[in-house]
């Protein structure tokens, strides 16, 4: 689901700042009638196959309608390539093409995307919600937001209870994941900038509490009604 960029578009421009959008799991998401990957100044996503449109390996794509910018990101792209030529580079990039074979694959994945696979995964996300949400703190989607589910996670009400339903989850073969158990200030790089766990409550409650459950568009009613019997059983 988009972020709240209308408000974040009114501090950019108080501050005179860019917007760079991850959408990298909110490709498909809207906020009204605009889609994710154009709120920011760039946006990006990601191909990896368990984001919303999957290819069958790496992927992914910027957005931008900035052409100056995106001639930039050809560029960058193939080495720094100077438009127009074949071997002048004019700065230093990467490479970061999309292989043809994925590009074919997204191609074709992409129309099962917008013609029903949107619609089937909002519907698994409702099952969830209404199995639920009287015991468990389910995802909240704001008047206006459409979600595209790259997860549907659910908060427990401790550590404990998390670990118990992730545990007899797997005892039956339902994976589960803690997306994501390792807070963004605890990760090495960022250590060094003496941030403490205090200092971001949601965060921490989430590392602690949190638990993603399996969906995508083909799941059946049925398995969501199974999975969701354990989770009542045990929350
Ligand atoms: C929010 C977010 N940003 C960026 C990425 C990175 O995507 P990729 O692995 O395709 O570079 C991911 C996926 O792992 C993600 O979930």
């Amino acid at each position: 689901m988009p972020a709240d960029y209308p408000h974040i578009r009114q501090i950019a421009e108080r501050y005179h700042l860019k917007i760079l959008e991850d959408a990298a799991q909110g490709f498909g998401g809207r906020i009204g009638d605009q889609r994710a990957c154009s709120f920011g100044d760039i946006g990006t996503t990601s191909f990896f196959p368990a984001k919303p449109l999957g290819c069958y390996g790496d992927g992914g794509a910027i957005f931008t309608d900035d052409s100056q910018m995106a001639d930039r990101l050809y560029s960058l792209r193939v080495q720094g390539r100077s438009k127009g030529s074949k071997h002048a580079h004019c700065e230093i990039g990467v490479n970061s093409r999309l292989d043809t074979i994925q590009a074919a694959i997204l191609l074709e994945k992409l129309k099962a995307f917008e013609q029903y696979e949107l619609q089937a995964v909002n519907q698994v996300a409702k099952w969830y919600t209404e199995c639920l949400k009287a015991a468990v703190r389910t995802p909240f989607v704001p008047e206006g937001y459409a979600s595209s589910w790259a997860q549907y996670t659910i908060m427990l009400k401790d550590t404990e209870t998390r670990d118990r339903v992730q545990r007899e989850l797997k005892k039956r073969e339902i994976p589960s994941m803690i997306y994501y158990p390792i807070p963004l200030h605890r990760q090495k790089p960022y250590q060094g900038m003496g941030r403490s766990d205090g200092e971001f409550p949601g965060t921490m409650r989430a590392v602690k509490t949190v638990l993603s459950l399996p969906i995508y568009p083909y799941i059946k009613e049925e398995d969501v009604y199974h999975i969701t019997k354990v989770i009542l059983e045990n929350a």
